[in-house]
Order: structure tokens, then C-alpha cells, then sequence
């Protein structure tokens, strides 16, 4: 029988599905290669992971979903963009992403690249819009929290660290930075965005980014992990890439057993975090979990 998580985070996925159908542009004139790549890439089936946090960490101060996936959307988008990029051939050079080819392999690499801009955009036109939530203020830290979150002391200046990686050995605590940057800012974001929305005070605020803090880096030695031992059919991406490309990540730092051993204790630090909300986040709970018991 499915679970009251694995339920939950099922709704979170159809829920994002409508609202992104709708928020993304459709046309019939010259932009439509670049739109049809745009929905190509966010509507392929994410776990939406992302959004979940989002959602979970506003609904902790009862914030109206209509606020809340809104900007969860725009979160997705931004994520979606990440990928589309980073498996351009300048970067990972992948040709499978989420079960389906890459965009640069079902469109061309010039439509990508555009593709990503224009989903980044959108993103902060979104967050930036009255509809995602009447105070001003409050879309103002979104915009200003999300820009630093991805920019380049945030998910891309993580992502030249880790093209540094791949050709150039990093000690432990160079990589650490390196995966909190590129993977855990957004993640850090997403959690942090829910509280934003809630007017959480300043020290739910830092719960919140604690417990984000410590799920983002388990959840990337779970991506690492599963490069080394999963497969292409329940990735739906490419595995085995790291170790190829020599790059330095906590698996070849660490070894599988060891890199295994650190993943659960961040969790279990990130789930200690979420004491002073009670039951409530009992769903954010399980989702630390699921971080590194998935399989995909
Ligand atoms: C993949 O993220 C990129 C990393 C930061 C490891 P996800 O594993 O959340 O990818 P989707 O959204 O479910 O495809
Ligand atoms: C990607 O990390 C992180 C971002 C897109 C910012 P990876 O390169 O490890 O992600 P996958 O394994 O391709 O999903
Ligand atoms: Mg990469
Ligand atoms: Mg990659
Ligand atoms: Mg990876």
C-alpha cells in the first residue's frame, strides 16, 4: 500500500503538473521551438522534490497552496533549467534526462541553451508577480533569496567547482562546499521560500535552512551514490558518469560504505532541526529520509 509520504509527494507531483501546464508559454509563431522545449523539459517526470519541500515548509504556517505553488512552479523551473544545462556537451554531455532524451538531443544545443534562459526568467517573473503573494516584501526576499541562491555564489558557481573536480583533486571539505553549493542552495531555497511565505520568524527561518542544509548534501552523496550503483533504466539518466569523468565526490572520496554512513547521519542531523514544528513536519521528516532511500 503506497504511504502516507510516497501519497503526498504523488499530489505534489500532479499538482505542480497543472500549474506549470499553465504557466508555461504555449505559441504558433517563431518562439514556439523554444517554447515546446521549455514545456519539454519541465513537464518530463521530476520527482518534484523540490516543489514538496517548498509546499511542506509553507504549509507548516498554513500558507494558501494558491501562494505556495506558485512558487514552487517557479522553483521547478529554475531546477529544470539547471539540467537542461548541465547536460549540455559542454558540461556532462548526457544524452538521457528523466527517461527521455536530453533537450540539446531532441531539439539542438542553440535551442537548450535558450531554453534555459528563458525558463530562468520566467521563474523570477513569476515570483516576482502579485499573484504569488500580496506583500511586496515578501516578493522582493523570494526574488532576492532565489537570485543568490542559483547565481554564482550559490548553484553555478557550485557547478565550475565541480567542472574543476572533474580534472583536479579536492579535499573533503572543498567538495562539501562544492555539493552545498550546487545542489544544496536550491534545496536550501526551496525550504527557506516556505517560510518566507509564512512570515516565519527568524529563528523558524534558520530550522528551516538547518534542516534544508543538511538534507541538500545527503541528498547529492545519494545522487553520487546512485551514479556509482544505480542503473540507466531506474535513473532515467546515464549512470556511471562520475567515476568515468574522474571527478572527485564523496563516493571517491569516501567509498560507497563510508559516503553511505554520512548521508544517514546528515539526515538524521536534518531531521532534529524540524523539533521545534512538532508533528507538523512529520511530512518534511520522511522527505529527508526518502533523500537517500530513493532509487532514482
Ligand atoms: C538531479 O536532481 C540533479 C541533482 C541535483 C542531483 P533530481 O534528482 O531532483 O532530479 P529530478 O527533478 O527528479 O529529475
Ligand atoms: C547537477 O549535478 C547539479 C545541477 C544541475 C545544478 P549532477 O551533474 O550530478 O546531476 P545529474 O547526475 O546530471 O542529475
Ligand atoms: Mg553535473
Ligand atoms: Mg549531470
Ligand atoms: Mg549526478
Amino acid at each position: 500500500m503506497e504511504d502516507d509520504f510516497s501519497k503526498a509527494l504523488r499530489q505534489t507531483a500532479d499538482l505542480m503538473d497543472k500549474e506549470l501546464r499553465t504557466l508555461l508559454p504555449v505559441s504558433e509563431g517563431l518562439e514556439k521551438r523554444l517554447f515546446d522545449a521549455m514545456r519539454y523539459a519541465v513537464l518530463s517526470p521530476g520527482k518534484r522534490l523540490r516543489a514538496f519541500l517548498l509546499i511542506q515548509s509553507a504549509d507548516l504556517f498554513a500558507v494558501p497552496r494558491l501562494h505556495s505553488v506558485r512558487v514552487a512552479a517557479a522553483l521547478e523551473m529554475v531546477h529544470s533549467y539547471s539540467l537542461i544545462h548541465d547536460d549540455l556537451p559542454c558540461m556532462d554531455d548526457d544524452d538521457l534526462r528523466r527517461g527521455l532524451p536530453t533537450v540539446h538531443k531532441k531539439f539542438d544545443e542553440a535551442t537548450a541553451v535558450l531554453a534555459g534562459d528563458a525558463l530562468q526568467s520566467l521563474a523570477f517573473e513569476i515570483v516576482s508577480d502579485a499573484d504569488t503573494h500580496p506583500s511586496a516584501e515578501v516578493r522582493i526576499q523570494l526574488a532576492a533569496r532565489l537570485a543568490r541562491a542559483i547565481g554564482g555564489q550559490g548553484m553555478v558557481g557550485g557547478q565550475v567547482m565541480d567542472i574543476h573536480a572533474e580534472s583536479n583533486p579536492i579535499d573533503m571539505a572543498t567538495i562539501t562546499r562544492l555539493q552545498r553549493l550546487k545542489t544544496g542552495a536550491l534545496i536550501s531555497f526551496a525550504c527557506v521560500a516556505g517560510g518566507i511565505l509564512g512570515h516565519a520568524s527568524p529563528p523558524q527561518l534558520q530550522a528551516l535552512k538547518a534542516y534544508a542544509h543538511d538534507l541538500g548534501l545527503a541528498f547529492q552523496i545519494a545522487d553520487d551514490i546512485l551514479d556509482e550503483e544505480g542503473t540507466a533504466e531506474e535513473m532515467g539518466k546515464a549512470t556511471g558518469k562520475d567515476a568515468a569523468a574522474g571527478k572527485a565526490t564523496f563516493v571517491s572520496l569516501m567509498g560507497l560504505e563510508d559516503a553511505r554512513v554520512h548521508a544517514a547521519i546528515l539526515v538524521d542531523q536534518a531531521i532534529d532541526h524540524l523539533d521545534p514544528f512538532g508533528p507538523k513536519a512529520d511530512l518534511l521528516r520522511h522527505a529527508a529520509h526518502f533523500a537517500i532511500h530513493r532509487r532514482n
